[in-house]
């Protein structure tokens, strides 16, 4: 037998059914549920209205936990909605307690319908937008158009009541519409989208300062969508400008576009500048770390100043950073370092006395995949950063020392044109020092064949040789040339 139950409308209407259809041990197979006027209706009658009368079903004792769950559930939209609950209570009834566990497919599906619930309400608390409009007799001051997924309003419109006290209201949604007069709640039919569209001298504010505060430079457009569904921005004011901001952001606006609307106002001009100006204007940094003398800081982690005793005879001047130096802080830590520590200890060099450094502080480097490969630094970058060796060199004092490849030699001599061969195996006077010239330690790494490395790895052995020997009396037998 098929019981037909009519006009279930609200969660007060389906308890009352229920829990006579309960009392007469009538199982959910036999029950077809029906709203009379399809299950979006629930709206049409106002939420605190009162339970239909009980009759003479016995009263259902239920955990208050559950009535909250059910209550809440009976709000999510779905066509079999009060068939389900009755399944849950129907379970319950029969001590199947489990029902209104997350583990049991029917308590999961209520915990997800309650679940889906709360997330409704609390998205229309926060995305219903009130438009003011002329005062009329008896009209409510603001109105609102919501399009919710589920059957919410009604507890929204109580929490937007408690919240705008006696200022009145109406919200609009295409199932029904809640009305606030500042003391009463009153539901009434659902109305046309229309009805909600007014044109709002605050909302025109609104989205005035909405545009200026919009800064191109740091949008996130995944980041704007997820923080508010789509579904929402066609209903809030701003939802109209921001796909044409976003849009005016993608192409090109990312630069300059604040900029624009900002030097467009009246007083103090306001105009883009580079990272470098913005540093403040000094003859010589202070200190290394603060070096905006060329644009290899933007991308290397820190500078790598130089290390070892500041009475160290011999110097010995690499390049530049590499990836690992970069990460270290350190000079010669990678596996450059590792071939230079070999060398020093066959040419008898103890690193303990040596001052370490190199002619360009920052590392520079190009990305290729996610490795950060060495880019040789450009004669502007090496002669940007020559000061600081400059610095070394004046505190250190070195008598001896060694160019480590290329670059360093170029620095060291600050001869852009400087080339290597010549110099190899002729240490040559410069500025009251010796300047011995060897390959660079990567260099034994790269070179093409092992007769190559072997060559390269002995012309730096014997270049830290021939070091020891000029700072050990000038005793030093080979050819000597003066720059
Ligand atoms: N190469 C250099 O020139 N210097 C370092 O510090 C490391 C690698």
């Amino acid at each position: 037998m098929n019981e037909v139950v009519r006009l279930v409308q609200s969660f007060g209407e389906w308890r009352a059914a229920a829990r006579d259809l309960i009392a007469r041990g009538v199982p959910p197979a036999s029950v077809q549920w029906q709203s009379t006027a399809g299950d979006g209706d629930l709206f049409s009658i106002a939420p605190a209205a009162p339970d239909p009368a009980p009759g003479n079903a016995p009263m259902l004792r239920l955990p208050r936990s559950l009535v909250e769950l059910l209550e809440s559930a009976a709000c999510f939209n779905v066509i079999d909605r009060w068939a389900f609950l009755y399944q849950v209570l129907w379970r319950w009834q029969q001590g199947q307690h489990d029902v209104i566990s997350p583990a049991d497919a029917d308590g999961s599906r209520l915990h997800g319908m309650a679940k889906a619930v709360r997330r409704e309400e609390h998205d229309m608390h926060a995305y219903v937008r009130f438009r003011e409009r002329e005062e009329a007799q008896g009209a409510p001051r603001f109105v609102a158009w919501f399009e919710p997924v589920h059957d919410v309003l009604p507890q929204v419109a109580r929490h937007f009541a408690r919240r705008m006290g006696p200022i009145s209201w109406m919200i609009a949604t295409p199932g029904a519409t809640m009305m606030w007069d500042g003391e009463t709640l009153h539901a009434g039919p659902a109305l046309m989208r229309g009805a909600a569209d007014i044109d709002d001298a605050g909302e025109a504010l609104w989205l005035t300062y909405y545009r200026s505060i919009f800064n191109p430079a740091r949008l996130n457009a995944d980041l704007l969508r997820s923080h508010i569904p789509s579904r929402f921005w066609k209903n809030l004011p701003e939802g109209a400008i921001v796909p044409a901001m976003v849009s005016s952001a993608a192409n090109g606006e990312r630069r300059t576009g604040q900029t624009a609307t900002v030097g467009q106002r009246s007083g103090a001009a306001i105009i883009p500048i580079s990272a470098e100006r913005a540093q403040p204007v000094r003859e010589v940094a202070t200190t290394l770390d603060q070096c905006r003398r060329c644009d290899l800081w933007k991308s290397a982690t820190q500078a790598v100043p130089g290390v070892g005793p500041q009475q160290a005879k011999i110097m010995l001047v690499g390049e530049q950073p590499g990836d690992q130096e970069d990460l270290a802080g350190l000079p010669f830590v990678g596996p450059a370092g590792a071939v230079l520590e070999r060398a020093m200890l066959e040419a008898g060099v103890a690193r303990d006395n040596i001052y370490l450094t190199n002619a360009v502080k920052h590392f520079k480097w190009e990305p290729r995949g996610k490795r950060r490969l060495h880019k040789t630094p450009a004669q502007r970058e090496i002669a940007a950063c020559h000061d600081w060796l400059e610095q070394e060199l004046a505190s250190v004092k070195p008598q001896v020392i060694v160019a480590l490849g290329s670059t360093a030699l170029k620095s060291v001599l600050q001869d852009g044109a400087a080339t290597m061969t010549p110099l190899i195996g002729t240490p040559v006077q410069h500025d009251g020092r010796w300047v011995v010239t060897v390959y660079h330690p990567s260099y034994v790494l790269r070179a093409p064949d092992e007769e190559n490395k072997r060559q390269a790895y002995r012309v730096i052995v014997d270049g830290l040789r021939q070091a020891l020997q000029l700072i050990n009396g000038g005793s030093f037998a080979g050819n000597v040339a003066a720059t």
